[in-house]
């Protein structure tokens, strides 16, 4: 386990954050934790950066989709130890049957996206001790909502399993965060029991701090994830009936 893991008090001393996505629900959690967590310095990446009181945080512009923009962010970036892959999009009227335009949007978001940005920061993980790359999943990666959203996220959960043993070699800590509905701008349409962005963002960084690979941030994907190992003529029926909700 590289010795940035090994941490009892759970804190991000000394850490280089980077988050990206971070004017969003999750994203300002991400931020404010890792300063309320004592981090050095923590790059706020957003398509459109905004201004930020705290002097250790560095605004960034970072659109995951364009590649001159993560090169430039490497750039400017080189002592980052915790990459936090957390921007996202969930739009409107997503089906897993609907236009194909649509569904390489989504993906080109948060499948090429977000591979994008964990590969073009590897080398530097690489290059500060290993590190760690936190990617922020779905419980939707597990569970067959019929929408392109949740398959973009099944192949980054693949991708994501994929990293941690490509990465072996230089130690990086891989993360998987899987969760089922938050409360943030993303899940405003939906009137569905949800949990807070601080709840999740708090066990992602105690996570981090434990050396964790997977984190299942509430009780509905820990319970999902029990039930995975179930016949699949047992497991699908029962989904459809929790799921129900969302394709009425
Ligand atoms: N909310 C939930 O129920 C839930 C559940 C499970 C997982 N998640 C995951 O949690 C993460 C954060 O989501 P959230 O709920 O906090 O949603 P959010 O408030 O919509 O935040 C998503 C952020 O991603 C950014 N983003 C979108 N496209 C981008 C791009 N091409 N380049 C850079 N940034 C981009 C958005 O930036 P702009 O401000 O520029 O649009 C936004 O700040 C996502 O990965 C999401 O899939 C959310």
């Amino acid at each position: 386990m590289n010795e940035l893991h090994d941490k009892t008090n759970r804190s991000l001393d000394g850490r280089t954050v980077l988050v990206t996505g971070a004017n969003g629900g999750l994203g300002e959690q991400f931020v404010r934790q890792a300063l309320e967590r004592g981090a050095r310095k923590v790059y706020a990446a957003a398509r459109k950066p905004k201004g930020r009181e705290d002097r250790r945080v560095e605004p960034l512009a970072l659109d995951v989709t364009d590649s001159g923009a993560v090169a430039r962010a490497v750039a400017s970036a080189p002592d980052v130890d915790l990459l936090i892959n957390n921007a996202a999009i969930a739009p409107g009227g997503d089906s897993i049957s609907g236009p194909e335009d649509e569904l390489r949007r989504i993906f080109e978001t948060n499948f090429f996206g977000t591979l994008r940005v964990a590969n073009a920061f590897i080398p530097v993980l690489g290059a500060n001790g290993g590190g760690t790359m936190l990617n922020i999943l779905s419980a939707a990666a597990w569970i067959s909502v019929p929408t392109g959203y949740a398959a973009s996220k099944a192949a980054m959960w693949s991708a994501t399993n994929a990293l941690r043993l490509q990465l072996l070699g230089q130690g990086t800590q891989v993360i998987g965060l899987l969760v089922g509905m938050v409360d943030t701008p993303t899940s405003a349409r939906w009137e569905v029991p949800k949990v807070s962005a601080a709840s999740v963002v708090a066990q992602a960084y105690d996570g981090v701090a434990d050396g964790a690979i997977e984190i299942l941030a509430d009780e509905q994907t820990r319970g999902l994830k029990s039930q995975l190992s179930a016949k699949a003529e047992q497991f699908y029926p029962w989904l459809h009936e929790q799921l129900k909700f969302f394709v009425a």
